[in-house]
């Protein structure tokens, strides 16, 4: 039987280590090349932490596979057997421009089950963590179940890319929602707006576009929490390829797609 304890704790200190050897990079000069476009960044730190987990789990859980942002390792085709979803710096243009408000997020599924989630914030200190059945932490702080918010007081997680003139969707679709929240946020980092959500600090996260390493992590500790994640249309992700993304409190999600999304058939 898999010892997901064991997992767990080789995780966490590969993911410590990994913030660390971040946190000194700050005073070395950063190589910035751009991926999809000329805002989606990487930097040899990237490319370097990825390096390093990858080594690590290698190393240790020889049989378990890896699907990493920077795709340093195997392509995988399937999600059999234990696969670490990592994405090595999520917030990389936060990390370039900021130094801050960027995360390592690692998610670890078995047979397309997430199993846990790691998501460390690692200015800030935070370690946000889970092992499916048994809670969610932030460093050793147990998070609360999530709660059911009004619209109104809600706040959520939206880049104004999706209020304006997009590629995915028509922006008068979720102007009305922007409205009548009491707030929408953009902090740069889905993971770390999910990890946000897991602590009760945001209602719910929208964007038109993540890649699996963006949400593995964060949709284990919201599932945990009794929240909702799903694609923007209301359906299950597939952590095969890219899509659109809906996480958010229980009862929220129901009611932001039934009056704004009309049940997903936008
Ligand atoms: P990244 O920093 O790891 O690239 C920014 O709003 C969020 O969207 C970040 O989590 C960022 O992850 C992610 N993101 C940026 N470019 C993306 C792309 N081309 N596809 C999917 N997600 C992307
Ligand atoms: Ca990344």
């Amino acid at each position: 039987m898999t010892n997901w304890l064991e997992i767990d704790t080789y995780a966490k200190k590969w993911i410590k280590e990994a913030g660390e050897s971040i946190k000194e990079s700050f005073s070395s000069e950063l190589v910035i090349q751009t991926k999809s476009n000329k805002n989606d960044l990487v930097t040899q730190i990237d490319k370097g932490t990825e390096e390093f987990l990858i080594k690590q789990i290698n190393t240790v859980f020889p049989s378990h596979r890896i699907l990493g942002e920077e795709g340093i390792s195997e392509s995988l085709d399937n999600l059999k057997g234990i696969v670490w979803i990592i994405d090595p710096i999520d917030g990389t243009m936060n990390f370039v421009h900021m130094q801050r408000d960027f995360a390592i997020s690692i998610g670890i599924y078995e047979d397309g089950v997430g199993k846990i989630g790691l998501i460390y914030d690692v200015v800030a200190g935070e370690l946000y963590h889970s092992i499916k059945g048994h809670g969610v932490f932030m460093n050793d702080t147990k998070l609360k179940p999530l709660e059911k918010p009004n619209v109104e007081e809600a706040i959520i997680g939206l880049n104004a890319t999706w209020v304006t003139e997009n590629k995915r969707i028509d922006s008068s679709i979720l102007s009305p929602l922007a409205k009548d929240v009491r707030g929408t946020r953009s902090f740069g980092s889905a993971c770390l707006e999910l990890a946000y959500i897991a602590a009760g600090r945001l209602d719910a996260y929208i964007t038109l576009r993540l890649s699996p390493w963006d949400y593995a992590a964060g949709k284990v500790m919201i599932e945990e929490l009794g929240g909702k994640v799903t694609s923007l249309r209301n359906e299950p992700l597939d952590l095969m390829t890219q899509q659109s993304f809906f996480a958010s409190k229980p009862g929220l999600h129901e009611e932001i797609l039934k009056k704004y999304l009309n049940n997903g058939a936008w």
